[in-house]
């Protein structure tokens, strides 16, 4: 059998290769803190079980779903847009139903990109964005996210002849893996850009429900030109811990989102009805949740961040989403300073390598994990500090 060379451009997906060495380490019988994958501990809001649990017994939502969605999620979606950043949205031609976030990130580059076309796509960043860029012939072109410039791109420092040739700006705010955020002024920045070169944006914003401090972060879409450039993909996985149950979305741009559609109605089948049911309950049904499994996180962040800053380690206090974005100590590369982490300490991180070479120097930390966990590995990190830690290796 031959495999085509498509799929020579493509490195093992991050996260595969973190969870087969913490596996194999299990495996030994060690017990591994993991800091390493954005995945909520904390179940999804019973409402919300109880709900797909009389969907399912239903047998109309046996049947084939429609790849649209049912009616009645996209206009749950436009009305939970509404109602948190007073966005509004056609529901029939602005919104689009989704496997979850992943699948329409993937697929969307095949809508905008054709082969050699450049995509510009920022480092660190969510690997999707460069692997769809990569499998639809594209090419990505990496704008660094650097702590000077509060990891915003500098829109400035891309040269013209690339931005003429760009066809697609991936934005992500709050953003992965650097948990710095973005306001309405830098993504009226970004339309001026998108605007000046013809080109589409993609904000992928999933985290935006999960803020701390009083803090509500924005959609892309508040502003009222950005439905002429772009559309925002959205999840309800971090906001309603559901990631296992792959539901998203797309809105905005109506063009795109009909773009969209055309290319994922021929390879899917839409979300399984009895989970869009579901997922109409939770966008539609008490919200208290939200600020609940935000206080979790809160009093998490706050503890580890304060941990990694006395142990050697350099962090900010993200304001939004569930990830530390370390320093790690001067004399390591991301990927040494993982694996002493792992091979000394039993704690698992995402060296920051992975996100792309802007990443180098930085582990990221998820705080989706127990509380008696996370102390645990606070823990551990204080034991490593006093056994292990030399200054400047
Ligand atoms: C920045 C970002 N975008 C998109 C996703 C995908 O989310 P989902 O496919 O669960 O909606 C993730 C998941 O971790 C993410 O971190």
């Amino acid at each position: 059998m031959k495999l085509s060379h498509r799929l020579d451009k493509l490195p093992p997906y991050l996260f595969v290769e973190i969870n087969r060495r913490i596996a194999q380490k299990r495996n030994q019988g060690e017990d591994v803190v993991s800091f390493a994958i954005g995945d909520p501990d904390i179940p999804t809001p019973a409402h919300i079980i109880e709900h797909l649990c009389q969907a399912a017994y239903d047998a109309c939502n046996h049947r084939y779903p429609e790849t649209a969605g049912l009616p009645e999620l996209c206009q749950a979606i436009a009305h939970w847009y509404d109602k948190r950043f007073g966005v509004t949205l056609d529901p029939g031609n602005e919104v689009l139903p989704l496997l979850g976030s992943k699948e329409g990130i993937g697929h969307v580059s095949f809508c905008l990109l054709d082969p050699g076309d450049i995509a510009l796509v920022p480092d660190p960043g969510y690997p999707v964005y460069s692997m769809s860029t990569l499998l639809a012939g594209g090419k990505p072109y990496l704008l660094s996210l650097t702590e000077e410039n509060d990891f915003l791109p500098d829109f400035g420092a891309i040269p013209d002849e690339i931005a003429r040739k760009a066809r697609l700006l991936w934005l992500n705010y709050p953003n992965n893996p650097t948990g710095a955020v973005a306001g309405l002024e830098f993504f009226q920045e970004a339309v001026r850009f998108a605007r000046k070169y013809d080109l589409a944006i993609c904000h992928d914003a999933p985290y935006t429900e999960v803020a701390f401090d009083g803090y509500r972060p924005p959609s892309f879409l508040q502003l009222p030109e950005a439905k002429e450039v772009g559309i925002e993909f959205h999840s309800l996985s971090k906001t309603y811990n559901m990631t296992g149950w792959r539901v998203g979305m797309a809105v905005g741009n109506a063009r795109l989102i009909n773009a969209l559609f055309r290319f994922k109605s021929n390879l899917d089948s839409g979300i399984p009805q009895a989970i869009q049911q579901a997922a109409i309950k939770a966008l539609t049904g008490p919200q208290e949740c939200i600020a609940e499994h935000n206080a979790i996180y809160q009093r998490r962040r706050d503890k580890l961040v304060n941990t990694i800053n006395e142990v050697g380690l350099r962090a900010r206090l993200p304001k939004a989403g569930f990830y530390v974005w370390a320093k790690v100590p001067q004399g390591y590369t991301s990927l040494e300073f993982t694996s002493e982490l792992l091979d000394k300490a039993n704690i698992a991180v995402t060296p920051g390598v992975g996100y792309g070479n802007a990443g180098e120097g930085y582990i990221r930390l998820s705080l989706t994990l127990p509380d008696d966990r996370l102390d645990e590995g606070i823990r551990r990190f204080l034991r490593w500090h006093t056994t292990s830690y030399r200054e400047g290796k």
